[in-house]
């Protein structure tokens, strides 16, 4: 096989019905452009002969994922070939969820579709399903082929019903064809090779051709920047301190020195070096490759925060979003129940809020209804357990997909068309704020930890006035203490008279007390300390307050007293 590196490549992914012949072509297309390792073709032939079943262009596909698993995994039949023009990653998507994955994990982050309706069984739902995922995950090259012409005679009549029912389709999804092109995968006819001796009336380009006429979608290297931090590792030998950010790029390049956000924390450094595992490192790094770099500062990040240029614009950050979804799952997507979400590489638990629209994927038709079923898509708006980064569809269309998993299934996927505002809205991005212009230590998290050897956390203790909160407070800071521990306990009446000095009424600026409180417990938090902190009659709103503002790595919440009289949801109780 011959692939040339200074060429640009080109995802495409290959969609359609069940045994419209996908495969088929994508098989053909590889032997008929010599893209086969040698004997490759013979062999699986051979082997047909051998087995006494009839040879398939599909099982060269078969036959290379065999070979190919044994180096790397891959989840969908991936192969490549290349033109004169470039490269091309051919993505054969078996299914709904398949596709989804894929488009969605970054597998296939195809910048045109081949659509392949077979001329025997015409238009099917799934036809029109993958169109409108295509549509929707923002594909909008799309070649429509229309295959087993063998099957039909060749006949014009049959091709021509198909291109305009499609067409029709097509236009409601807002997308129009690159072009309809009549093939037979089986017999070669317009794939690579002009079908022109069977189907004379057909003047247009071959599959092979209309790969060669999309256009590269301006690369996305040229947009902002946007890495979803994978992990971030650390190096252990030789006293070497460094830590290594990892992830892959989905658009846009940076290059050491150039200046970072990690959100949603708004947390912020500079590229110190751009690391590459074994070979030489790379003077930058672009979308599509995988990454690494180290950073000027000590920060603490986390998976699932998307990096961005400094200078550049930045993600969206939301605990609240609006969103198109694709179902697939059996059981319909609902209120009332937890699901997780899975945006780049945060994975974070959600609910269904709010249906909009209901649409069947596949007819159009608009239904009313409260939940969502298979094959249908909605307008949802999500709630989600934390906040995430994310960009907008119409604007950066990779960091916008997301997929919904139900026990431990994917069952939907979509894109992210809004970001809304919710209650910690503006308190998280007070805290962005605060992050950014953070006067970083060169002491980090990690070295302070490994120094008092303890994680920082924080105890909360609430409860009714004169239920024993402090008593128990001083007891557990005690016996913390006299344990080796760095710990220490602030009283909620130690703020209010101290740094709270100048609000005056102490039930208006409620809110307020426990917004500096917080402030506080993250500098604590940040010191290294195990803190208790007590305070009469907390809410769920204040301890969410409270986790946002000051991020704890462990918070454990206990109520004191036999009246539970607000709506926490607490660790442990005394009475
Ligand atoms: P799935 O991966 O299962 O969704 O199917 P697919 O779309 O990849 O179809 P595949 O290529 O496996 O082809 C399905 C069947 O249709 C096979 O038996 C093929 O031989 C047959 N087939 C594919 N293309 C043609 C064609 O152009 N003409 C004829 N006569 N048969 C074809
Ligand atoms: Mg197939």
């Amino acid at each position: 096989m011959d692939t040339c590196k200074t060429h640009e490549d080109m995802n495409i992914v290959v969609v359609g019905h069940v045994d419209h012949g996908k495969s088929t072509i994508v098989g053909r297309m590889l032997a008929d452009t010599n893209s086969l390792p040698k004997g490759k073709l013979e062999q699986v032939r051979e082997n047909c002969r051998r087995n006494a079943k009839p040879f398939e262009y599909a099982f060269l596909l078969d036959a290379l994922k065999d070979e190919q698993a044994q180096g790397i995994t891959i989840d969908s039949a991936r192969c490549f070939f290349s033109t004169e023009k470039r490269n091309y990653i051919i993505i054969d998507a078996p299914g709904h969820i398949e596709f989804l994955k894929n488009m969605v994990t970054g597998a296939a982050r195809a910048e045109a579709a081949v659509l392949v309706i077979a001329a025997d069984e015409g238009v099917m739902e799934n036809s029109n399903r993958h169109g409108y995922l295509l549509s929707m995950l923002g594909i909008k090259q799309v070649a429509v082929v229309v295959n087993k012409m063998d099957l039909a005679g060749y006949s014009r009549e049959v091709y021509e019903n198909i291109v305009m029912e499609y067409s029709r389709f097509l236009k409601k999804i807002n997308i129009t064809a690159s072009s309809f092109i009549p093939v037979s995968g089986m017999m070669g006819d317009n794939v690579a090779l002009s079908g022109g001796k069977n189907m004379p009336w057909y003047s247009g380009l071959t599959v092979l051709e209309q790969l060669d006429s999309f256009h590269s979608e301006g690369l996305p290297s040229d947009m902002p920047f946007r890495m979803p931090v994978q992990d971030v590792y650390k190096f252990t030998m030789n006293n070497d301190n460094r830590r290594i950010v990892a992830g892959t790029v989905d658009t846009g390049t940076v290059t050491a020195g150039d200046s970072i956000t990690f959100y949603p924390s708004g947390k912020r450094s500079r590229i110190k070096s751009i690391e590459s595992f074994n070979a030489e490192p790379p003077q930058n790094i672009t979308a599509g490759n995988s990454a690494g770099f180290t950073l000027v500062d000590q920060i603490f990040i986390t998976r699932g925060e998307i990096a961005a240029k400094s200078d550049e614009k930045p993600p969206e950050v939301a605990a609240k979003i609006k969103t198109n979804v694709f179902w697939l799952g059996r059981e319909p997507f609902k209120k009332d129940k937890n699901y997780f979400i899975k945006i780049g590489t945060a994975k974070v638990e959600c609910v269904l809020e709010r249906v909009g629209r209901v649409m069947n994927a596949s007819n159009l038709n608009n239904e009313k209804k409260e939940w969502v079923e298979r094959h249908e898509v909605a307008d949802c708006v999500i709630s989600l357990r934390k906040p995430v980064a994310f960009d907008l569809s119409d604007e950066i269309p990779t960091t916008s997909r997301f997929v919904l998993i139900d026990g431990y299934e994917i069952a939907g996927g979509g894109i992210i068309t809004g970001a809304m505002e919710d209650q910690f809205s503006d308190v998280r991005h007070q805290v962005m704020i605060r992050n950014t212009n953070w006067i970083k230590s060169s002491i980090s998290r990690e070295d302070r930890a490994s120094r008092y050897k303890q994680k920082p956390s924080l105890i909360i203790i609430t409860g009714p006035r004169q239920s024993g909160k402090k008593t128990l407070a001083r007891e557990l800071e005690k016996v913390l203490f006299q344990n080796g521990e760095m710990v220490y306990f602030i009283g909620m009446g130690s703020v209010v008279y101290g740094v709270d000095a100048d609000l005056k009424s102490r039930k208006r600026n409620r809110e307020e007390h426990i917004r500096r409180a917080a402030e506080i417990v993250n500098i604590m938090l940040d010191s290294g300390m195990i803190l208790i902190l007590t305070a009469i009659e907390l809410t769920a709103y204040d301890i969410e307050m409270i986790r946002t503002i000051s991020n704890p790595p462990d918070i454990l919440t206990v109520w004191t007293g036999d009246e539970v009289s607000t709506d926490i949801e607490f660790n442990l109780r005394f009475t």
